[in-house]
């Protein structure tokens, strides 16, 4: 596996394990992960799993400097409260460091001077965390770019990362393109569509060219684009093999193909919309 370095020169494991509903699969499928090879894990306060994850690499042995992690402040631990939050993940994962802290969700109550303002109080809260080295890194998840360009009017350190919802059917383009354009990482959630993408014929097919499973193919169209991929899985097999991604490379033709196919698979989550469904984070 290769790294990404981020603009301020750390680097970050080219894959991370998902966390989200990780819970409710235990603690042993977690050492399960780091056993497999995961080095690089995706938590939030709003998961509840960081707790299983401290156990879990309590278990494995592995050390923390072996190790990339990264959490979220929620809708309810923003503004100048997100920095005691940041503390609270910190023990919840028994560790005096993160190695990247997001800010989940922009705010969102309808009001949009009220919502920038809420979002420029927490990231001077993310500021401070970084200055005082909590955080080795500090971004974003689902900003877009009118969001990124109101934080950009705060001065000082800027996202690295916007971890946004990019699998095939929904590239997010305008986000991805302004993420590149100022140097952040775009890091894709539910790279898989959380398997609804999994179906669609053209994965078949690639699949078969290249000899590797439709989700495979959807890891690779997330890494030849330097988008870093966060699947989620449930079994050995599943962690193996969202791993064994570094053999192929997709032609331009083919990406071309699965950056075009038609709108599909997309969560239904919109930063500047009501509500975060229950079932999606
Ligand atoms: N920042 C945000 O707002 C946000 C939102 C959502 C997610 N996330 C992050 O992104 C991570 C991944 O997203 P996600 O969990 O929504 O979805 P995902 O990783 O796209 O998909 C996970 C689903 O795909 C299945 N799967 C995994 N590997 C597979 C394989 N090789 N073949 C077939 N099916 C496979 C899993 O099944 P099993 O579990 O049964 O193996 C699970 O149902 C989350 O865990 C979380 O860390 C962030």
């Amino acid at each position: 596996m290769f790294d990404f370095t981020l603009r301020n020169g750390i680097t970050i494991p080219a894959v991370g394990f998902g966390t989200y509903k990780a819970a409710e699969d235990g603690v042993e499928n977690l050492v399960t992960a780091l056993d497999v090879g995961y080095r690089h894990f995706d938590t939030a306060s709003f998961y509840e799993t960081e707790e299983a994850l401290r156990e879990a690499i309590r278990r494995s042995g592995i050390s923390r400097k072996e190790l990339f992690l990264t959490s979220k402040a929620w809708m309810d631990e923003t503004g100048a409260g997100a920095y005691e939050a940041c503390e609270r993940t910190l023990q919840r994962l028994g560790t005096d460091y993160l190695d990247l802290y997001l800010i989940h969700w922009p705010a969102f109550t309808g009001n949009w001077e009220e919502d920038r303002a809420r979002d420029r109080e927490t990231w001077t809260a993310f500021q401070k965390l970084y200055r005082d080295g909590k955080v080795r890194a500090i971004g974003v998840s689902n900003f877009l770019p009118h969001h990124l360009m109101d934080l950009a009017q705060l001065g000082g350190e800027q996202p690295q990362v916007d971890q946004l919802e990019l699998h095939p059917g929904h590239g997010q383009d305008a986000a991805v393109e302004y993420c590149r354009a100022q140097g952040i990482l775009p890091e894709a959630w539910s790279p898989l569509g959380r398997a609804r993408m999994l179906r669609e014929p053209l994965l078949g097919e690639l699949a078969e060219k290249y000899g590797k499973s439709p989700a495979q193919i959807c890891l690779c169209f997330c890494l030849q684009q330097g988008l870093l991929p966060l699947p989620k899985a449930s079994s050995r097999e599943r962690m193996r093999e969202n791993l064994d991604i570094f053999d192929i490379t997709l032609s331009d033709s083919d990406l071309s193909r699965l950056r075009t196919l038609p709108p599909m698979g997309w969560s239904g989550e919109h930063p500047d919309r009501e509500n975060v469904a229950p079932d999606v984070r």
